[in-house]
Parts: C-alpha cells; structure tokens; sequence
C-alpha cells in the first residue's frame, strides 16, 4: 500500500515560490531535491506548463497529469479574495494541452 510519505511534492504553491525569481527555479530546485523512488504526480495541469517543465527536468521518468480542465470546482475563499469557480478552466476542456512524450494525462 502506498502511503504518503512516499511522495515528494514538487508544487509547493505561491508561498515558497515567492523565494524563488520563477516558477521554474522552483520546480527546478523541487525535482532535484526529490531523490527517492516513487510516482511522479502533478494534480492540476491546466496548460501543462509545469508539468512539461517537470517531465523535461526528469526525462527518464512518467509523470502523471490530474485534471478535469474546467477549472476550480467551486469558488475558492482565499484572504481577501474570492477565486471564482471555473477559473483555471481551459476555453474548451475538451482541446487538452500538448504534452511531452513522458507524461500520462489521467
Ligand atoms: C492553477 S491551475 C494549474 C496550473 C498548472 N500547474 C500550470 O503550471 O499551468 C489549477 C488546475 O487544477 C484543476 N483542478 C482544480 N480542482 C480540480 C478538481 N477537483 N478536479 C480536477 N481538476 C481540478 C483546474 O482545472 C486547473 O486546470
């Protein structure tokens, strides 16, 4: 059975990634930290920006992609500031992004 201190995560979200000058120094200092065996898993893929990133830093390992493309489910209450429900959504959850070779979309 898997538990959850078998997985790394690599998206560590707006607050770490304020340390960092971009999203991809982040995900670049994430995956070279994540040295143990495991599954590679991005909940949230959007456009696939960063799990391209991710699957071209770790070319020799399957990343594995969650989303339903229409965005956040309901209206996420954050601070000040309402995230409406579908933002994130694609304009057609149907087209889904482009991927590289080494990524599975679930
Ligand atoms: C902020 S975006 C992800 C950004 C992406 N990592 C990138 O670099 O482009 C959040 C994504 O999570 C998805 N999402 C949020 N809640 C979800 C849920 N409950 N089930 C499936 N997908 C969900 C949305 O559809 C959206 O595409």
């Amino acid at each position: 059975m898997l538990k959850f201190s078998h997985f790394r995560i690599l998206g560590f979200g707006s607050v770490f990634s304020k340390l960092f000058n971009s999203d991809a120094d982040l995900l670049r200092y994430a995956s070279d930290l994540a040295t143990i065996e495991g599954v590679y898993l991005e909940l949230g893929v959007c456009t696939g920006k960063s799990i391209n990133f991710i699957a071209a830093l770790n070319p020799d390992k399957i990343i594995y992609g969650f989303d339903s493309f229409q965005g956040n489910p309901e209206a996420w209450h954050r601070d000040h500031t309402v995230v409406t429900k579908g933002t994130f959504g694609l304009k057609d959850p149907n087209k889904i992004p482009l991927v590289l070779n080494n990524v599975r979309l679930i």
